[in-house]
């Protein structure tokens, strides 16, 4: 499938590494749906792109901490596109549950996890579904990451797109596999 027909959500996406990283999917043709939790904050980071020319960006309302917008985005995706091919769970949001031990495993946390579970009928609906999970920087660097955020995007984009039978369940420093 190419990049052009597929569909990705990006969690947090009005500023810093997620807002690149729609950017740098839309760049490649992917139709994304940037959220933000605040709705004033969403539609002018969309608007910025659109006004770039990037017409295959989309706003909807989402906060991780709210089961009602989860519910409301997961209905949006379903009604328009049907599918999700490529979520990435990016939100820096608190409510971190420490002794989540599966999850943490897997690199997510509680709130990521929510989103992920109503989001993955539609990414079941997906030939090549993707989802990546952003470490929460409280997790390694207490809130003091330096990241350049285009770096950043650059290691969620990669993961993003990768093609068929890529590395799956695998922990990445940027675009490089590494030991978790
Ligand atoms: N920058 C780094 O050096 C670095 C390093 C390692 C990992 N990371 C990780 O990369 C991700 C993005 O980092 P960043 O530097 O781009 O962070 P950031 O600039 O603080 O952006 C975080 C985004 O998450 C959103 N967010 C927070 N709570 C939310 C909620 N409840 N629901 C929905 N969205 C919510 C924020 O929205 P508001 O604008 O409304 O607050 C913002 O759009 C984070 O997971 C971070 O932990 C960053």
């Amino acid at each position: 499938m190419g990049d052009a027909y597929k569909y990705a959500v990006v969690i947090g996406a009005n500023k810093g590494i997620g807002f690149k990283t729609v950017k740098q999917l839309t760049n490649s043709g992917v139709t994304v749906v940037l959220t933000a939790r605040d709705e004033n904050r969403g539609t002018e980071a969309t608007s910025l792109l659109n006004e770039q020319g990037f017409s295959n960006v989309v706003f909807h309302q989402l906060d991780v901490q709210d089961a009602q917008s989860i519910e409301s985005l997961a209905k949006f995706v379903q009604t328009q596109y049907g599918r999700l091919d490529i979520l990435v769970n990016n939100a820096g949001a608190s409510g971190v549950v420490p002794d989540e031990d599966v999850l943490r495993a897997m690199n997510m946390n509680l709130v990521d996890w929510n989103v992920t579970e109503a989001l993955l009928p539609l990414l079941q609906n997906s030939p090549s579904p993707r989802i990546v999970n952003v470490l929460s920087r409280r997790d390694i660097s207490w809130h003091t990451g330096t990241m350049p955020v285009e770096e950043g995007a650059e290691g969620s984009v990669m993961l993003a797109l990768l093609p068929d039978g890529g590395p799956t369940g695998c922990y990445f420093d940027r675009t490089v596999l590494t030991e978790f």
